[in-house]
């Protein structure tokens, strides 16, 4: 991105490693069967999961139910739950890496308002609730491919877009969807603060082809490592596209827009040679000041462990999606 920061990854190995909890409580939701409308189960003495070093208080996440999903299932070794949660992109809460968990863990998401509007017949607004109950949530493994060129394997749970966006029932006028972060600059420093926020203008906006918002693998996530999201990771509802870039998987997201013509997107206003509207994973294409060819994955373990990787055309996903691009220059619709 436009400030980069050190991957100071700065956990060491003996901080809380709770995938095998969460290894165990699959097990357990899996035996309850699926539980419907009321997704939100009791906190039961579940560790917290939120590491902030300097946070007063920590965000307790809240465990889900979900039903498993075989769409696109990797067998890519997951990315440990301390590394999903500590190492993270999120502007308005700092531009360094270990600064979204650090700044963030009093960040308010209950009551929350979610609005879908646009060229749409049935415009609506969730609250925080329905963002869990209204439709089915299922977890979906996925990698993550940072356009900085690291990535990760991730167990998110949430549904698809296209199921909401069908119960707005979408007019002709529809050809986009755009998609707004919260404004809040009292809650979020890098909003108050232009140095901290990486000189960009708030609120975070990010857009996509109607037709790629209704693709299969586009997911709205309410959680990660079967829990509510904490908010580092862009609490309560954020956006997961797996074969772009990760800053298309905008966080905190507060409205969703149908639209007509294709949005003016956050790093694509701030720098429009190196991040452009689509940002699909792309080999091929290099970003101007670094190759776009291999990819650092962060897995478990020390150093020897941080393997860097060929990266795929599309994240691996083009069996899912190369068809929405047939036809189109890929360097100049990069
Ligand atoms: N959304 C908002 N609102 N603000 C951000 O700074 N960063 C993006 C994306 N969504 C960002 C955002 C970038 S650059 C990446 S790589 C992913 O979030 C990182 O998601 P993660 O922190 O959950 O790994």
């Amino acid at each position: 991105m436009l400030i980069i920061s050190k991957d100071k990854n700065s956990l060491n190995e003996s901080q809380v490693t709770d995938e095998n909890i969460y290894q165990q409580r699959r097990k357990v939701i899996k035996g309850l069967g699926f539980a419907g409308a009321s997704s939100l189960l009791a906190a039961t003495g579940v560790p917290l999961n939120a590491i902030a070093k300097n946070s007063q208080q920590k965000f307790k996440t809240t465990p889900l139910t979900f039903s498993q999903s075989n769409a696109a299932k990797v067998s890519d070794k997951l990315t440990p739950e301390h590394k999903v949660i500590s190492h993270n992109n999120f502007y308005e809460f700092g531009s360094k890496k270990e600064q979204p968990a650090e700044n963030s863990q009093a960040f308010k998401v209950d009551p929350w308002q979610l609005k879908v509007s646009g060229h749409v017949d049935k415009p609506f607004t969730l609250d925080y609730q329905q963002l869990f109950s209204l439709f089915t949530l299922e977890e979906r493994i996925y990698r993550l491919r940072c356009v900085e060129a690291w990535s990760m394997v991730i167990p998110w749970l949430g549904f698809r877009l296209a199921d909401l966006i069908k119960k707005a029932q979408p007019n002709s006028k529809a050809k986009y969807v755009k998609f707004k972060t919260l404004h809040d600059p009292k809650q979020m420093p890098g909003q108050a603060n232009r140095y901290m926020g990486g000189g960009i203008n708030y609120p975070y906006v990010e857009g996509l082809r109607l037709d790629e918002a209704m693709n299969d693998l586009t997911l709205l996530s309410v959680g990660l490592y079967g829990k509510t999201l904490p908010p580092q990771n862009g609490a309560p509802i954020r956006l997961v596209t797996p074969w772009k870039y990760g800053f298309k998987s905008i966080k905190s997201i507060v409205e969703i827009e149908l639209v007509s013509s294709q949005p003016k997107t956050t790093w694509n206003k701030l720098a429009a040679n190196e991040y452009g509207f689509y940002a699909n994973v792309n080999p091929e294409v290099d970003h101007p000041r670094w190759s776009q060819a291999s990819e650092r994955r962060i897995t478990s373990g020390g150093l020897f462990a941080r393997n860097r990787i060929e990266t795929q055309m599309f994240n691996g996903y083009g069996d899912e999606v190369a068809h929405l691009y047939k036809g189109m220059n890929l360097e100049k619709n990069f």
